[in-house]
């Protein structure tokens, strides 16, 4: 290369001289910045928190299956999508077992609403989720445990049960219609870590009852209601539904009055 350029036409070494030393410039432009990019890259302060806070075990097991099966409605890291997804932000991991416990994500489709279905993931799998959503941008948690009703008195959570719940769920817990194609759902197959989730997130149109609303002695208690209905197999007879008085009063006006004008008619027959 030395070679070739020190016998130049006449005129040339001069020219490339210039361009050389622009070139020289302009790489040494180049080296600089990248020093200063790298020297941000390591030090920037999101950066180094990312790194800093390596993910547990569970969480990153929960990454690769958000990867898979979430990001498109949901987002790179839970940020969102438009038109398709909400933030998962600070939902907590409370919400992420909920919604994949009871077979509502990852959603279908667009609908009315997420409805209970089969679910797609075990429980560990929806806790593997949970911690990454968690770890991701915190929100609320469940209590440890699986059993929550023998901590709460199925009497008091009656009464607590009617006052917070039954306008919507219906005093038996089968639930009932709300406006524009909603509806609540029957409480018939959820688990006690389900209810206590479904207060503390209030998935869809449901409110939310956090702590001050109802403690989680509250929520134990209404949690031992629930499940003290699921349990309780109908004593004898025909349970109508257990939809209360009017249920019960209509049965008997219709088998009661018919029987009766049967009656009515065949002692007018015979006479
Ligand atoms: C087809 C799109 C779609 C997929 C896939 C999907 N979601 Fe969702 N998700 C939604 C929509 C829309 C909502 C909000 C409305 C609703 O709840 O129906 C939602 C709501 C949620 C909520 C409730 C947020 C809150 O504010 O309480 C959680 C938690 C959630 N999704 C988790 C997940 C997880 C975890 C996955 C993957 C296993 C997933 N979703 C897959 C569309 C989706
Ligand atoms: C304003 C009406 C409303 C009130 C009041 C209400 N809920 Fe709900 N609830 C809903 C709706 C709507 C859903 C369905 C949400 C969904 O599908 O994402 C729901 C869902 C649930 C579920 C999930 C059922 C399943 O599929 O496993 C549970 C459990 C639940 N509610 C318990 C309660 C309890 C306990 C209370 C009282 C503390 C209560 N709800 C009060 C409307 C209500």
């Amino acid at each position: 290369m030395k070679n070739e350029t020190t016998v130049p036409a006449p005129g040339a070494p001069r020219q490339r001289g210039r361009v050389s030393r622009r070139m020289s410039g302009a790489l040494r432009m180049f080296a600089a910045l990248m020093f200063a990019g790298g020297l941000y890259l390591t030090f920037a302060p999101g950066v180094q928190a990312q790194g800093a806070a390596p993910m547990s075990d569970a969480a990153q097991a929960g990454q690769a299956l958000y990867d898979t099966s979430c990001i498109t409605c949901h987002g790179n890291n839970a940020q969102g999508v438009d038109g398709r997804g909400p933030s998962l932000i600070g939902v907590g991991s409370a919400a992420v077992e909920f919604q994949v416990e009871t077979g509502r994500m990852p959603a279908a489709r667009q609908e009315a609403q997420a409805e209970r279905k089969q679910p797609q993931f075990t429980t560990d799998q929806a806790r593997q989720l949970g911690a990454y959503i968690q770890e991701l941008g915190g929100g609320p948690q469940l209590p440890a445990g699986e059993d929550f009703a023998s901590k709460g008195k199925v009497s008091r959570g009656g009464e607590l049960f009617r006052i917070n719940c039954s306008s919507c769920h219906a005093f038996s817990t089968g639930g009932g219609a709300l406006s524009s194609g909603k509806y609540a759902p029957t409480l018939t197959e959820s688990t006690d870590r389900q209810i206590y989730a479904a207060m503390l997130t209030g998935p869809q149109n449901m409110p939310v009852f956090g702590d001050t609303e109802l403690d989680p002695q509250d929520k134990y208690d209404i949690i031992a209601y629930v499940r003290a209905l699921q349990d309780d197999q109908d004593p004898g007879g025909w349970g109508l539904g257990r939809f209360g008085p009017v249920t019960e009063g209509l049965a008997i006006f219709l088998v009661g009055v018919v029987a009766l004008v049967f009656a009515a008619l065949w002692i007018a027959g015979k006479s």
